[in-house]
C-alpha cells in the first residue's frame, strides 16, 4: 500500500518525484524518501513522517539528478523510522530500490544473506530484495537479469522500481500479483513511473499499465516491456482523460471536504452517457451484460471492503427489489477464505474505489476460479479490479485523495441503482413507464445531493455540539441500515470517537444498555417504509436519557419534536434516500474531526489503498 514514483529524463528528478509523492500520500504516510543518481553515485534523503518533512530535508540538504525514485510508506515490516524508510540500497552501494508489497519468505532470505556475510541496515523485508539483486550483479548478470533472478526467489505480491549505478540510463520496474499498480507515463524524451495515475498526470496522459509478471525497462526515450522470463511484449498506450486539477485541494481546507463537495459533479459524471433518454434505457457497454444467461442466473455475490462494502449493502436492496435477483454481500477478506458456494450461474461483483485492495482482488480471483462471471464497480482507471473483470462499471468519480471515502461511496450507489434497472430491463421485468420512473428518480440525484451540501452550515453547528462526545450510536433500518454503518465508520476513522452502528430493531437485544446521557444516538430515518419502526425505536432511546440526532426528511415534524438536533434531507424516493442521508453524516464527521484539530485526510494508522492482507 505504499506509493512509488520514478523519473528518467534530462530534468532534475527531485521536484517531479516530490510532487508525485504528494499525490500518492493517501497510500501511506509513515515515512518518505527519494534517491537520485548523480555523477555515478546514489544520493538519498529519507526519514519518518510525511512528504512535507521530506521536502524540508531536501530543502535543507538539496539533492539533484536523474533518474530518480521516491517512496511514501505504510509500514508493514519494521517501525516507521529513518532506517526503515525507502529507498533501500544494496550492500555494495550499487543498487537502490523502492518497493510495495510483502516479501513473504523474507526471514528465510534474510538468514541466508546474513550467513553470506551481508549486513542489514533496516528491519524491512525490502532490504532482502536489493541485496539479492547486487549479488546477482556480482555474478556478471546485467541489471534486468539480476532483477528477474531475484524476483524468482521472493514470495508474495510486489511492485518494485530499481536504479543502479551500473546502468544509470535505465529504470527497471516489475510487478508480481496485486500489491498495487504500476503505471508508466510516456513523455517526450523523458518517462515516468508511479503507483497511480495522479502522481504523473500533470506531465503526461499517455500511460502503459503493467500487468502481473511483467517488467518494464525504461529509458528516457524508450520503454521495453517484458515478461518475467525476459520475453519482449507489445504494450498498449492508453490515453487517460482525467483532469489533473481534481487531485489538487484548491480552496478547501482538506481533500475530504473538497471531495464531499464534488459529489454533485461526480454523480453527474457517473450518470453521463448511461441513460438513453430517447429509448428509456440504461446503457453500460463496459459491463458486457450480454454474456449473462438470465434464464440460468441464480444470484449475485457482492464483495468489497470498508466503505465499498456499505455501498454493496445498499445495492442489495436495489437489485433485489428492482431486478428480483438474490444478492449476498460479503466482506472480501471473509469470502476469499470461506470456500464460498459460487458457480458459473452467479455473478461476483466487486466494488472498489482503488481497484487494488488485496482482499477484494483475491475474492474476485476466488470467484473466477469457481467459474462465476466477474464484474466490478471501480473508480481507479486501469486498476486491477477493472482489468480483471469480465465487465465493469467505471465510477467516474475522479481521483479520491482523502483516506475517508466520500464521493467514491455515493458514486457506486448510483451505479448500483442503474445496474438494478438495467438487470430488470434485461429480464423483461419492467414496463417502459416503470423504467422511465426510475430514470426520472435517478436523474434528480445530483441536484438533491446539491441541496444536502448547501446545508453544510447547519450540520457544522450540530458538529460543534457533539465534537467532545466520546461515543456515538448510529441506528438505521432497511436500506438505511448500511448508511448508519457508513456514518459511524466516517466518524470513527477520522475523529477517533468510538462510534457503533446497529440495525435499529436489534437495539433492544443489547445496545440499549449502553444508552445514557453520554451516548448520543444518531438515527437515520427518512420518510420511507421503515419510518414508523424507526420512530418507536428512537422513542425508546430517548426515554433512556440519550441525546438524539435524526436524519429526517424535510417537513417531518414528528422527528423535529423528538430530536435534540435534526440533519435535514430533501424528500426523495426510498432508493434515493440513502444517497442523500449519507451526505450530512459525511459533513458531520468531517467537521467534528476538523474541530478536534485532527489530520482529517490522513488519519492515524490508515491508508487509502490496502494492497496487503
Ligand atoms: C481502506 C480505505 C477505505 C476503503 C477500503 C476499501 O480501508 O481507507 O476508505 O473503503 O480501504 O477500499 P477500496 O479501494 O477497495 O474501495
Amino acid at each position: 500500500m505504499c506509493g512509488i514514483v520514478g523519473y528518467i529524463g534530462d530534468k532534475d528528478a527531485t521536484p517531479i518525484i516530490l510532487e508525485g509523492l504528494k499525490k500518492l500520500e493517501y497510500r501511506g504516510y509513515d515515512s518518505a524518501g527519494i534517491a537520485v543518481l548523480k555523477d555515478g553515485k546514489i544520493d538519498i534523503r529519507r526519514d519518518s513522517g510525511k512528504i512535507s518533512h521530506l521536502e524540508a530535508l531536501v530543502e535543507a540538504n538539496p539533492l539533484k539528478g536523474s533518474p530518480g525514485i521516491g517512496h511514501t510508506r505504510w509500514a508493514t515490516h519494521g517501525e516507521p523510522n529513518e532506517r526503515n524508510s525507502h529507498p533501500h540500497v544494496g550492500y555494495k552501494g550499487q543498487v537502490v530500490i523502492v518497493h510495495n508489497g510483502i516479501v513473504e519468505n523474507y526471514l528465510e532470505l534474510r538468514d541466508e544473506l546474513i550467513s553470506e556475510g551481508i549486513q542489514f541496515n533496516s528491519d524491512t523485508d525490502t532490504e532482502t530484495i536489493v541485496h539479492m539483486i547486487e549479488i546477482y550483479l556480482e555474478q556478471e548478470m546485467d541489471l534486468e537479469e539480476a532483477v528477474r533472478s531475484t524476483l524468482k526467489r521472493i514470495k508474495g505480491a510486489h511492485g518494485i522500481v530499481v536504479l543502479s549505478t551500473k546502468e544509470p540510463e535505465k529504470i527497471i520496474s516489475a510487478r508480481i500479483g496485486n500489491a498495487g499498480g504500476v503505471v508508466i507515463g510516456l513523455g517526450e524524451g523523458e518517462n515516468y513511473i508511479a503507483s497511480d495515475i495522479p502522481a504523473i498526470l500533470e506531465h503526461t496522459n499517455r500511460m502503459v499499465f503493467l500487468d502481473s509478471h511483467q517488467m518494464a525497462v525504461l529509458q528516457k526515450d524508450k520503454l521495453v516491456l517484458k515478461t518475467l522470463d525476459g520475453k519482449p511484449l507489445d504494450h498498449k498506450v492508453e490515453t487517460i482523460n482525467l483532469d489533473p486539477v481534481s487531485a489538487v485541494k484548491g480552496n478547501y481546507r482538506h481533500f475530504m471536504q473538497k471531495e464531499i463537495h464534488e459529489q454533485v459533479r461526480s454523480l453527474t459524471e457517473t450518470l453521463a452517457g448511461r441513460i438513453d433518454f430517447n429509448h428509456h434505457s440504461i446503457v453500460i457497454p463496459t459491463l458486457n451484460i450480454d454474456k449473462i444467461d438470465f434464464e440460468k442466473l441464480k444470484g449475485i455475490k457482492i464483495i468489497a471492503c470498508g466503505t465499498a462494502g456499505h455501498a454493496g449493502q445498499v445495492g442489495k436492496f436495489m437489485i433485489e427489489n428492482i431486478a428480483k435477483i438474490p444478492v449476498e454481500v460479503d466482506i472480501a477478506s471473509e469470502f476469499r477464505y470461506r470456500d464460498p458456494l459460487v458457480d458459473e450461474n452467479q455473478i461476483v461483483l466487486a466494488i472498489s474505489q482503488s481497484g487494488e485492495t488485496a482482499d477484494t482482488l483475491a475474492a474476485m480471483e476466488e470467484g473466477r476460479k469457481k467459474g462465476a462471471h466477474i464484474w466490478s464497480i471501480v473508480n481507479a482507471i486501469g486498476s486491477q479490479a477493472m482489468r480483471l473483470a469480465e465487465g465493469f462499471i467505471s465510477m467516474q468519480a475522479g481521483p479520491e485523495i482523502g483516506v475517508a471515502s466520500t464521493k467514491a461511496f455515493t458514486a457506486p450507489l448510483v451505479d448500483l441503482y442503474l445496474l438494478a434497472v438495467l438487470l430488470a430491463d434485461k429480464k423483461g421485468l419492467l414496463s417502459d413507464g416503470e423504467i422511465w420512473e426510475h430514470i426520472v428518480e435517478i436523474s434528480k440525484i445530483p441536484d438533491l445531493v446539491g441541496t444536502c451540501l448547501d446545508r453544510e452550515d447547519q450540520v457544522r453547528a450540530i458538529a460543534g455540539k457533539y465534537k467532545d462526545t466520546e461515543h456515538m450510536l448510529y441506528l438505521g433500518r432497511g436500506i438505511n441500515m448500511p448508511i448508519a454503518y457508513e456514518g459511524a465508520l466516517k466518524l470513527k476513522e477520522i475523529s477517533y470517537i468510538h462510534a457503533e452502528a446497529y440495525p435499529a430493531g436489534e437495539m433492544k437485544h443489547g445496545p440499549i444498555a449502553l444508552i445514557d446521557k453520554a451516548m448520543p444516538v444518531l438515527a437515520v430515518m427518512p420518510k420511507d417504509k421503515w419510518y414508523e419502526k424507526m420512530l418507536s425505536q428512537v422513542e425508546q432511546a430517548k426515554a433512556r436519557g440519550g441525546k438524539v440526532i435524526i436524519v429526517a426528511t424535510d417537513g417531518d415534524e414528528q422527528a423535529a419534536n423528538l430530536a435534540d438536533d435534526v440533519l435535514w434531507i430533501p424528500s426523495a424516493g426510498w432508493m434515493v434516500n440513502p444517497i442523500l442521508a449519507v451526505i450530512p453524516l459525511q459533513i458531520l464527521a468531517y467537521h467534528i474531526a476538523a474541530m478536534r484539530g485532527l489530520d482529517v485526510d490522513q488519519p492515524r494508522n490508515l491508508a487509502k489503498s490496502v494492497t496487503v492482507e
